[in-house]
């Protein structure tokens, strides 16, 4: 038996997955698709800011086993997946942090021919959990909703998709606890058209949660209490409002370690990959190595469906490379676009207008909730 040489794509979230699977099914018989991802289970990252608040939801829904799952629409035996997390690259090989068995052989070094890396960002929890079993997770995050049931004066810091969800859902689920959401402009939402943030200001009055916009948070080095005392969340202006819990929304920090210390220069000054237009890796001896999703500094929104279509790219250009031909030109032309949740049964499918003068799409539903 011949032993086909690997495409590894490193990280099995939204893009990762798509990546590794649109590969698999092209690629059949030519390569052998190693997925690697550090967590037991796929996370589905958009239910965590509902499953972090809410009570009576099945919190175990949130995690899918990523075997069979990852490749069960896949051609039989075209890839695998192995848990572990890549501590560093070369222009040949991936390092991991423990052994593994691939081919026949037990190393924690895997060589390849091409490599994907799909290592997305880093939040706050609950927005990225600690430790990596779904264990973990699980009780993460219900201990989370706990923390929410037994506070009555909740800070929610933050005015991105994650800050907005979860101060909608707390003021519903619990509407007499007082909420506040706090961001440092005066606008929230900031990728999209101003008028997002209008719909959101406008909910907020109907639900009744304050509002503290164009205020910056002088964030503690330490984390804001968490045993149910009450503290101020101070402001850079001066000024100060009390809560007895806090929850921070802010700040994506790209999962880039694996390749800034032997290729500093392929990290931009935040962190994020460096890639060329064919999503290859910015740097001339990383010929045969892809960036995509939220890592990549692609100019794209942060969000899963871009990543799709950069998942397609990357399979056109590997062919491409193995042909001697000319690389395809991504870019990234889809407008943001987001289905946000205001509360349990509001919510709003909004697109950003695609020229300056248009207007943006919007949909507003009301069909969150099946009682
Ligand atoms: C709470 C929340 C809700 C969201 N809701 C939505 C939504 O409703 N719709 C939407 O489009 N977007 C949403 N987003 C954004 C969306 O989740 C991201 O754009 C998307 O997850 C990016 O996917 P990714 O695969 O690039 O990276 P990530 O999802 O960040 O995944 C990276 C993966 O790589 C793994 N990894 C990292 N480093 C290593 C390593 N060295 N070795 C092995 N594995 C590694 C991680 O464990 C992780 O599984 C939400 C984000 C959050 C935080
Ligand atoms: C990459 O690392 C592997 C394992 O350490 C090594 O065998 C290989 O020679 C290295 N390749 C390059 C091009 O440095």
């Amino acid at each position: 038996m011949t032993v086909l040489p690997n495409i590894i794509v490193v990280g099995g979230s939204y893009v990762g997955v798509n990546t590794a699977q649109q590969l698999a099914k092209a690629f059949v018989g030519r390569f052998n698709i190693l997925l690697i991802e550090k967590n037991s289970h796929f996370q589905h990252l958009f239910a965590f800011p509902r499953f972090a608040v809410a009570t009576g939801v099945d919190t175990h829904k949130a995690f899918i086993p990523l075997v069979p799952g990852a490749f069960r629409e896949c051609p039989p035996g075209s890839g695998s997946v192995i848990r572990a997390a890549v501590v560093s690259i070369n222009s040949s090989s991936v390092k991991l942090d423990r052994s593994v068995s691939v081919g026949g052989q037990t190393s924690d070094t895997i060589p390849f021919a091409f490599l994907v890396i799909a290592t997305g960002t880093k939040l706050t929890p609950p927005s990225t959990l600690p430790g990596s079993e779904k264990s973990d997770g699980v009780a993460y995050l219900r201990k989370h909703t706990q923390m929410i049931v037994r506070s009555q004066r909740i800070a929610v810091i933050g005015g991105g998709a994650v800050g907005v969800q979860m101060a909608t859902d707390i003021k519903e689920l619990y509407p007499s606890k007082c909420v506040t959401l706090i961001h440092s402009r005066k606008t929230v939402m900031n990728r999209f058209h101003p008028k997002l943030s209008e719909m959101v200001a406008d909910r907020c009055r109907e639900l009744d949660i304050d509002m503290k916009w164009g205020a910056r948070v002088k964030l503690p080095a330490d984390g804001y209490p968490t045993d149910g005392r009450t503290f101020n969340v101070d402001f850079e202006d001066g000024s100060h409002i009390a809560a007895d819990f806090a929850i921070i929304c802010t700040g994506q920090t790209p999962q880039s370690n694996l390749i800034r210390e032997s290729y500093p220069q392929a990290v931009d000054s935040q962190g994020f990959i460096r890639v060329l237009s064919s999503l290859q890796i910015d740097d001339p001896s990383l010929h045969d190595v892809f960036a995509v999703g939220d890592v990549a500094a692609t100019g794209a929104p942060k969000a899963a469906r871009p990543g799709g279509k950069q998942a397609e790219f990357v399979v056109k250009n590997i062919q491409h490379l193995m042909d001697s031909e000319p690389l395809e030109d991504y870019r990234a032309t889809d407008p943001p676009a987001i289905h946000l949740t205001l509360g349990m049964e509001k919510n709003v499918v909004f697109r950003n207008p695609a020229s300056g003068s248009e207007e943006p799409f919007v949909n507003y539903k009301d069909d969150g909730y099946v009682h």
